[in-house]
Order: C-alpha cells, then sequence, then structure tokens
C-alpha cells in the first residue's frame, strides 16, 4: 500500500459549526503523524472544477478550532456531474484530471451532506480516492448517530425557545419557533425537549390542526396561559404542502423551505382567542462557533479519523459515530439517503412521556420499539 504524499480536502453543501474543526485536525494529522502535504479546494466541488485550491500548513489551520463558518469556503450548488455554471454539463473528468494529475493528489477528504457525499461517491468510482466526513446541522446521515453541528443548532434553538418562554409567559401567547431541518426533524425535536415546548411539529409526522389548536386551548383553559410550539421548517399539515421559501434554479435541491411558522400562526389565530406569535431562525442555527465542548470534539476526533482512514487507504469510506464509537461505513450506502425521526425514537417517547405533543392524536409510546410496560417486563 502506498503511503498518501499529498491529499486533498473540501466543504461541501451547507455550512455547519465545526467545519474548521475538522479541517484543523485532518491537517494537523495528516501533517504531523504522516508527514503529508494537504491542498485545500475552495468553495467545495467548485475549487476543484475550476481549478481553485491552496496548500494548508499548519500555520494556515492554528486558530481556526473555534470559528464558525469554512476557511476555505462551501457551495451547495457546485457538482461537477451537473456543473451549474456549465449549463449542468458533466465536468467530472476536468476535476478528475485537476486533483489527480495536476496537484497530485493521492486522496480528497469531503467534509459534508447527503449530496457531497453522493458526488464523493461518483468522483470515488471516477478515479479519486475519497474519505468522507458527516456534516449537517440537520443530523440527518445514515449510519452515524451524530453529525457535527447539530449540537450547536440545538443549543441556539434552545435558546431561543428559553427567551421566547418568558415572553410568553408575559403576554399569555402562543409563541411558535421555526427551526431548520428540511426532511427530518431532529433538531426541532431535540431543541423542543430540551426547552420544554408544549408542541414540537416535525416533518416526519403531519400535524393536524384541530389538534395543535386544542392542546393551546386546553392550557388556556388549565391556568397556563401560553403556549410554546417547536415546528421544523419541513412539517406540514394533514395533507399540506410544504412552506417553501425559495427556489434556487441553478441547485441540485432547488426547494428551499421556511415559513410554516406563518401558516401555523394564521391557522391558530383563526381557532384561539390568545394571540400568536412566530419567530423563524433561520440561518442563526448554522453560524458562530461550535458548541463547547461536544461539537468542537466531535469534529476533532472525525477529522483524527478521516486522516486515520486516509493514512490506512481506507477509501470510499465515511467517518461515522455508532453507539458512542469511531467507526466508518461505505459512502455508496450514505449517499443521497435521509435518517429520519421514527416514532420509536427515544427522544420522541421522552417527549410523549413529559405530555409533549406531536399534533397528531395517537402517536404511540415506545422506546427501541417496546412500550414501557414492556420494559418492565
Ligand atoms: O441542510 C442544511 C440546511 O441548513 C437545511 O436545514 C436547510 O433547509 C437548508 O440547509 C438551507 O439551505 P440554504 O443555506 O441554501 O438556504
Amino acid at each position: 500500500m502506498t503511503v498518501p504524499r499529498r491529499v486533498g480536502i473540501l466543504t461541501g453543501g451547507g455550512d455547519s459549526p465545526g467545519l474548521n474543526a475538522v479541517i484543523r485536525a485532518v491537517t494537523k494529522s495528516l501533517i504531523l503523524d504522516r508527514g503529508a502535504e494537504v491542498v485545500g479546494f475552495v468553495d467545495g466541488f467548485a475549487g476543484m472544477v475550476e481549478k481553485q485550491s491552496r496548500p494548508l500548513s499548519l500555520r494556515d489551520v492554528s486558530g481556526i478550532l473555534t470559528l464558525g463558518g469554512t476557511i476555505l469556503g462551501t457551495s451547495n450548488k457546485a457538482n461537477p456531474f451537473a456543473y451549474h455554471l456549465r449549463g449542468n454539463a458533466d465536468v467530472s473528468a476536468e476535476a478528475v484530471r485537476y486533483a489527480r494529475d495536476e496537484l497530485r493528489l493521492d486522496a480528497v477528504v469531503a467534509i459534508g451532506g447527503d449530496g457531497t457525499m453522493s458526488i464523493a461517491h461518483r468522483l470515488q468510482q471516477a478515479g479519486i480516492p475519497m474519505v468522507g466526513v458527516p456534516k449537517t446541522i440537520d443530523n440527518d446521515l445514515m449510519y452515524t448517530d451524530r453529525t457535527f453541528g447539530f449540537d450547536t443548532a440545538v443549543a441556539i434553538a434552545t435558546e431561543a425557545i428559553d427567551r421566547l418562554h418568558t415572553t410568553a409567559q408575559s403576554h399569555h401567547r402562543v409563541m411558535i419557533l421555526e427551526t431548520m431541518g428540511r426532511y427530518a426533524g431532529w433538531i426541532a425535536l431535540y431543541a423542543g425537549v430540551a426547552g420544554g415546548a408544549d408542541v414540537i411539529l416535525i416533518p416526519e409526522m403531519e400535524y393536524d390542526i384541530e389538534e395543535v389548536a386544542r392542546v393551546c386551548r386546553a392550557r388556556e383553559q388549565g391556568g397556563q396561559r401560553y403556549t410554546l410550539v417547536c415546528v421544523a421548517e419541513g412539517a406540514k399539515p394533514i395533507g399540506g404542502q410544504h412552506a417553501i421559501r425559495q427556489v434556487v434554479a441553478d441547485s441540485p435541491d432547488p426547494l428551499r423551505l421556511g415559513g410554516i411558522c406563518g401558516v401555523l400562526e394564521q391557522q391558530l389565530t383563526q381557532r384561539l382567542t390568545s394571540e400568536v406569535r412566530r419567530t423563524m431562525l433561520g440561518h442563526v442555527q448554522r453560524g458562530g462557533t461550535p458548541t463547547h465542548a461536544f461539537d468542537r470534539t466531535l469534529a476533532t476526533a472525525f477529522g483524527a479519523y478521516a486522516a486515520a482512514l486516509v493514512a490506512d487507504g481506507q477509501y470510499g469510506r465515511m467517518v461515522a459515530t455508532q453507539g458512542g464509537r469511531l467507526t466508518s461505513v461505505a459512502i455508496a450506502d450514505v449517499a443521497n439517503r435521509q435518517r429520519l425521526v421514527s416514532s420509536d425514537a427515544p427522544m420522541v417517547a421522552a417527549a410523549l412521556a413529559v405530555g409533549t405533543s406531536f399534533g397528531v392524536k395517537d402517536v404511540e409510546f415506545r422506546f427501541d420499539g417496546r412500550t414501557p410496560s414492556q420494559l418492565m417486563t
């Protein structure tokens, strides 16, 4: 097996707190432990197509552990197999030539979500040895319990719920907080539980507006004259549509969701005497420093593990964490798939146990597929 001498690195898709911590860990580990050279692509796969890259030294990655964003830049449009700036042409052969022949890279580490992993898988097939690192605030990548950035997004959303709580209480209002989470409701679920939301609405369970209104009314009548609703951007009413904020025509996934909090505000205002207000958190969830210490340690561990996979020649693999242990899974198995919240997720059961509503009449209360009484036997 040849020891990798030159290794590329890129960040793809939407940014996520901890990207710089991963870049730092991969670069330091490859330079210090393996004596390799590291080259960073600018703006994700766009840099591979446009021949934009720069060497990364120990000095370049010093002091970036706590920085939000990515020092390399990123793009959630650039796909060498359907390149947005060249009429969606397949320019992957050019990208491969640049990375392999011009830059003489032995491998490339791609830090990204399911879209990035799908491109990484195809580049691996096209002849570039690839290693993946799972990134997304949505925490929806297959076969890894966690992605870095999720803990930070949950912390930001939880703080927002805490702040909305006091104003909801003072004004006796229904307050709605909208989090990100297109197809998976992990951020809304975890922030909702951490912030003690009364109602959590996620994309995986279509909500019944009458049930949401019933919960708010019951709280009003029971003396708790305020309600906190935490809704994921991808949630929708039974038989209803996604709230679309924007269509980004040249993006591989053109729909940008957002605004379901406004729909809910209207629906609830029609049904309640209490006043209703909404807050959309948006990209605040993706900006700023990663949480100390969870996302910083996770990102560093992921980066160091990715460097070890490269050094071992274990290509076509993505770093993952399963049951508290670092491991790797085939990038091919992760590409273009999402890990959704299932109704037997322990956190769903925990939310139900403390009386949180998911906006539907009957959600089964199960821990790992077992009811609480089955757990006792
Ligand atoms: O996948 C991460 C994510 O933050 C989603 O939660 C959100 O729907 C989307 O990206 C927003 O994308 P953009 O930055 O293009 O608005």
